[in-house]
């Protein structure tokens, strides 16, 4: 029966490669068809988070060690959302240097940069742990915050410990984000030059993955 199996493989290699194909390309297309309201920003990679729904787009400049990046997370209008580089461990928020999103005093979105100090954290205004070359800028648009953030990498290192969350707001003030769960699972070890990363804390088991169909 095999002469007769070699027509059927030559008719299925083609409908199998086509398939793949178009995987390759729908995951290249959700990367460059994100929108970004803002400006005319377009990101040369991006990657699904792995929770909280949420998704980072970055484009890595060798030649003076930054990133320009979108963090872009869905959120209730009463709430708020943050993404930062831990310089000091991995799998930790405590450490974080981060930008939070939050409604903005005057409608649309404001953004602060803070280093959480606890798991209390003073959220307090100020300089992170590594260069922020240009200011920061966030949006709220389509139920989601975006924050769009430039960092000089810190060490020069393309590898960092990245860390987001999302939570709510009570009085109008940014509250406690939710203990369990996905809130507690939102940290990565990128290297934004390969987009290879690491999902887990230190203790945990260790999942690598590849980032290349995510490539736009
Ligand atoms: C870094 O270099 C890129 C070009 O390689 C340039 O577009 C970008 O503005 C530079 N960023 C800073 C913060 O100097
Ligand atoms: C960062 O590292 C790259 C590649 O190793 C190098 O070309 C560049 O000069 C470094 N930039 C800074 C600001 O140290
Ligand atoms: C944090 O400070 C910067 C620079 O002064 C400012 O532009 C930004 O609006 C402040 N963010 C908040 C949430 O107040």
């Amino acid at each position: 029966m095999a002469p007769r199996n070699h027509p059927v493989t030559v008719w299925l290699l083609p409908g199998a490669m086509l398939m793949l194909l178009s995987a390759a390309a729908a995951a290249a297309q959700g990367c460059a068809a994100a929108r970004f309201q803002a400006s005319a920003r377009s990101f040369q990679r991006c990657t699904a988070l792995p929770v909280l729904g949420a998704t980072l787009y970055w484009t890595y400049h060798p030649a003076n060690g930054t990133a320009d990046l979108a963090f872009r997370a869905p959120q209730g209008a009463g709430g708020w959302v943050a993404w930062g580089i831990n310089t000091d461990r991995p799998g930790s928020m405590v450490g974080s240097s981060v930008f939070v999103a939050s409604p903005g005093a005057g409608g649309g979105a404001a953004v602060l940069m803070t280093v959480l100090e606890s798991t209390s954290p003073s959220l307090t205004n100020g300089t992170l742990k590594f260069d922020v070359p240009v200011a920061p800028a966030a949006e709220y648009a389509g139920g989601a915050y975006t924050i769009y953030v430039t960092v000089a990498l810190p060490g020069n290192n393309t590898v960092q410990n990245t860390v987001w969350q999302a939570g709510p707001l009570s009085g109008g003030r940014i509250a406690a984000h939710p203990m369990s769960g996905p809130n507690l699972q939102s940290t990565m070890r990128l290297d934004f030059l390969s987009g290879g990363r690491s999902v887990g804390t230190s203790n945990s088991v260790v999942h690598r993955r590849n980032l290349r169909n995510f490539q736009g």
